[in-house]
């Protein structure tokens, strides 16, 4: 059966499409009262994301609820460290917190590469389960964190500002930071490999704390993996989302992948310049769903005139913010199917 409403895969191929498609990173869970009704009935976020009818359930509200092009499997980007070994927890108001960290080559060694079925047979099944319920209606995007971005969590335990535990393995150690993060990004070809299979019908790749890195660094301890995945990953588009690392923009570019992912600091015409005939995404500043309706209403479009209608996919340039009004939200996807409607 053919998807209905397949605007993202055919932006994302560089088609021409009647409009420009929208949807919002970390859409599903964080600001849906719908979304705390399921999950304040279980123990915790590691339970909702283990139990695949309700990791179905969450991640089709967004389309329900706010009209999206698009669903992304409610899973997170840590659950590739669990499958590792390094198993996480995630602290109410805090964030995510790994009671053991890697720091040696014997913890290094004793990390083995995720075996996907039986590790994260529970996402491969909440796809199948999301698909199915989804009925065809939009497309289903699965997603992995990039290796270095996983690494960093993995080495410094826990959220920072700076992530200079794991900084200093790149500098102290270059070569055990290597050897992990290769052991990551076999896993997360694999994985990535297990949803596509499964049902995903475009992946994307967040590299969240990119932006931490100098230019060279940059290029040795995180592109050097993305391209490993772009090259293995054929099957499907694949998205590419390096959080500041506007310094990166053209050498992400010229990776084999379809779309490259902005954030609301890249210049959107340099964007262009610099990513040749990539399909972009983004970039509208979380923190504008804050004002007024007709503020939301103006940014956006002016947005969309930058992009110029074509090879774009609207999102804004991260992760919406827990405390943002869906009402607000909604203005914002209404904007893009009415503005860019053609
Ligand atoms: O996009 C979606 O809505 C799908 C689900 C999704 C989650 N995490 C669910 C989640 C996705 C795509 C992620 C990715 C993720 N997770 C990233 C990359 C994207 C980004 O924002 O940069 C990162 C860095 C993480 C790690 C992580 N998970 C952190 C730092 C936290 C705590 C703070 C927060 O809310 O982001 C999480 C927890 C988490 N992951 C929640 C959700 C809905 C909130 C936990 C809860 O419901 O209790």
């Amino acid at each position: 059966m053919a998807l209905k409403n397949d605007l993202l895969l055919r932006a994302a191929k560089g088609e021409k499409t009647e409009r420009i498609p929208v949807w919002l990173m970390r859409q599903a869970g964080r600001i849906l009262p719908e979304y705390r009704a399921v999950r304040n009935s279980l123990s915790g976020f590691i339970e909702l994301v283990s139990t695949p009818d309700l990791a179905a359930e969450v991640t089709i509200q967004p389309v329900d609820i706010l009209g999206v092009d698009a669903a992304i499997i409610f899973s997170d980007i840590l659950v590739i460290p669990e499958a590792m070994g390094l198993p996480y927890e995630m602290i109410e108001k805090k964030g995510p917190h790994f009671p053991k960290t890697i720091g040696s080559q014997a913890e290094i060694d004793k990390i083995k590469v995720a075996d996907i079925e039986s590790d994260l047979g529970y996402v491969l099944e909440a796809i199948k389960i999301t698909k199915k319920e989804l009925n065809e209606r939009v497309p289903l995007i699965g997603f992995a964190g990039a290796p270095f971005t996983i690494f960093c969590y993995m080495v410094e335990g826990s959220g920072s500002k700076t992530f200079s535990k794991a900084r200093k393995m790149l500098y102290q150690k270059p070569e055990m930071a290597h050897q992990l993060m290769q052991k990551i990004t076999d896993s997360t070809i694999a994985y990535l490999k297990a949803q596509i299979k499964a049902g995903a019908d475009i992946v994307q790749v967040f590299d969240s704390w990119a932006g931490i890195l100098p230019s060279p660094q940059y290029e040795t301890f995180s592109v050097a993996y993305l391209k490993q995945i772009a090259n293995a990953i054929q099957e499907v588009p694949l998205t590419l989302f390096a959080k500041g690392a506007y310094f990166a923009r053209k050498s992400i570019a010229e990776l084999d992948c379809q779309t490259v992912g902005l954030d609301w600091n890249m210049d959107i015409k340099e964007s262009r310049a610099l990513c040749g005939n990539k399909t972009l995404q983004g970039n509208l500043d979380p923190c504008a769903l804050y004002a007024s309706d007709k503020e939301i209403m103006e940014q956006t479009k002016h947005m969309l005139d930058q992009f110029g209608f074509e090879r774009h996919i609207a999102n804004l340039g991260h992760g919406v913010y827990p405390d943002i009004k869906p009402e607000k939200v909604k203005v914002f996807i209404e904007t893009v199917k009415e503005y860019s409607s053609r």
